[in-house]
């Protein structure tokens, strides 16, 4: 039986948005060259127009962020940095309602989730790096060493708020000053991120905002003036960077792809398993990197929970994102979908089965309806190549040793799941696998004190915790 459920949408008024934007250049709005729009994923209806960031501006940018380094926030103790990263978080806190909204609009994502997860997150995000600033000497790292100067920062559309905290609130911490680049299509959050700083009364040009495209990521990345490079996104554009940088003193941080091995085992408790594979795959409309993208599992228990997680997935309710009911949002962008829906055909043409459950998709807007894929095998692209959307790979093993061989049989080494109720099966899995993050008996589960990032294609260095504290320290981390 399948309830009802009166629509309840999120008013909102409580966001003001400009039809257009400027950069936030040392404490200023300056006016950009050319613009393009920004547009609400849910219903294609313009919000705003963004800048264009030219070289230009990159390097108005840096120049700020070096004289704000050299003349003030170098000069500053690790207490009085922390006083800021404190009040930030804090208006963050106030203003939490107002960023929420707006990232719903602006991503797609599901007000349940923009609410729940991404802002409260990114104001722990502060908070916990408020507390090392005046601590560093007893983080562990390398304290003889010196913040790197100037840092550029290129992040990506999916969690846009979330990843400028992970981004900003480290370098900040330890005494860089930043130039960031949020993604094309999500840049509001970033540009709302900036009026905080200046309630904040940060001092000018610590932080400065300069929105585009790939064109001003690479007019970022190549610029001579900036120390370090930290880089949230595809492995594709990765690489680029990584190639960009290799002739240079740069030193570089990049967090790409993915392509997550959720494993159950025969043992696993099935119900909470269940819950465990739906947040895994249809989080953020599997807008994750770290998502559990491939589920493996256990043939003496497969049946039952695909006809169980059939069941669950019946009831995801996709929609208004702004609707507080709302499981499943709209995917990003045009492209994006363009994108899910080729890997998608190339599941059907490889042989793989494809199911949905039965469910309406609004007619404006960009959508994908959940889908479990089964049948997979390794070879299939959809087992091997980030889809990035709500869909999800299912494998089968035998015996662990041939579930660790699927799992690992990846160019990606982000995130793992393991399902089991015994301790043994857990620790022993958790060694073989390759990845950066693995959770047992949980998925997607985040906290500022704890390291993220990958092996492989997934990327260099770690960002959050103490291990991420050392990439924005000279010396300390590549
Ligand atoms: P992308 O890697 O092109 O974009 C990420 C950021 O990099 C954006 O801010 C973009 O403007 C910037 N950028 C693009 N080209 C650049 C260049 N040459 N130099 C410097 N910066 C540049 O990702 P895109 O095209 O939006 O998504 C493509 C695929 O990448 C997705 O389908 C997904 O599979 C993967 N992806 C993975 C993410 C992750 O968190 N690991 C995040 C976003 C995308
Ligand atoms: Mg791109």
């Amino acid at each position: 039986m399948n309830f009802e459920y009166a629509a309840a949408p999120e008013s909102r008024s409580v966001v003001k948005i400009d039809p257009e934007y400027g950069h936030f250049i040392n404490g200023k709005w300056i006016n950009g060259s050319s613009h393009f729009n920004s547009i609400n994923p849910a219903t294609e209806e313009v919000l705003s127009r963004i800048a264009l960031g030219t070289a230009a501006d990159v390097d108005a940018a840096v120049k700020a962020a070096r004289n704000a380094f050299d003349k003030s926030w170098s000069k500053l103790s690790g207490r009085e940095r922390g006083k800021y990263l404190f009040r930030i978080a804090r208006i963050m806190q106030e203003r939490a309602r107002e960023f929420a909204v707006l990232e719903t609009l602006d991503n797609g994502k599901p007000i349940r989730e923009s609410r729940d997860v991404d802002v409260p997150l990114s104001a722990a995000h502060f908070f916990y790096h408020a507390g090392w600033a005046d601590k560093l000497e007893y983080a562990g790292v390398d304290t003889t060493t010196t913040p790197h100067g100037v840092v550029g920062q290129i992040i990506p559309w999916n969690f846009p708020l979330l990843m400028l905290a992970w981004k900003v609130a480290p370098a900040l911490a330890t005494g860089n000053t930043v130039v960031l680049k949020p993604a094309e299509t999500t840049s509001l959050t970033a540009l709302l991120f900036a009026q905080v700083c200046q309630q904040a009364g940060l001092p000018d040009g610590v932080v400065n905002i300069v929105t585009g495209d790939g064109s001003t990521g690479s007019a970022i990345t190549s610029h001579p003036g900036i120390d370090k490079i930290a880089f949230t996104g595809s492995t594709e554009v990765g690489k680029l960077i990584a190639r960009a940088v290799a002739p240079t003193n740069k030193s570089l941080t990049l967090e790409l792809g993915g392509k997550g091995a959720n494993i159950v085992f025969g043992d696993a408790a099935i119900d909470e398993t269940v819950e465990g594979i739906v947040n895994g795959i249809f989080f953020n409309q599997g807008h994750v990197c770290c998502a559990g993208s491939r589920l493996i599992l256990q043939e003496s228990i497969a049946d039952e929970v695909l006809e169980k997680l059939k069941r669950r997935m019946e009831k995801i309710r996709v929609g208004d994102p702004l609707d507080k009911n709302t499981d499943l949002g709209a995917i990003n962008s045009g492209e994006q979908l363009a994108k899910i829906q080729e890997l998608t055909a190339a599941g059907d043409a490889e042989g793989a089965g494809r199911w949905s459950p039965n469910c309406t998709l609004p007619d404006k807007g960009f959508w994908f309806a959940p889908t479990i894929f089964t049948g997979v095998t390794q070879a299939h692209r959809i087992a091997r190549e980030e889809i990035f959307g709500p869909v999800l790979s299912v494998l089968t093993f035998r015996t662990p040793a041939e579930a660790i061989e699927k799992a690992n049989n990846t160019p990606f080494g982000l995130s793992a799941g393991i399902w089991s109720e015994k301790g043994s099966n857990i620790l022993w899995a958790s060694q073989h696998l390759r990845a950066g993050v693995i959770w047992a008996n949980t998925f997607n589960k985040f906290d500022p004190a704890s390291p993220f990032g990958g092996y492989k294609e997934s990327g260099w260095g770690r960002e959050g915790g103490r291990h991420g504290l050392s990439a924005y320290l000279k010396g300390s981390a590549k």
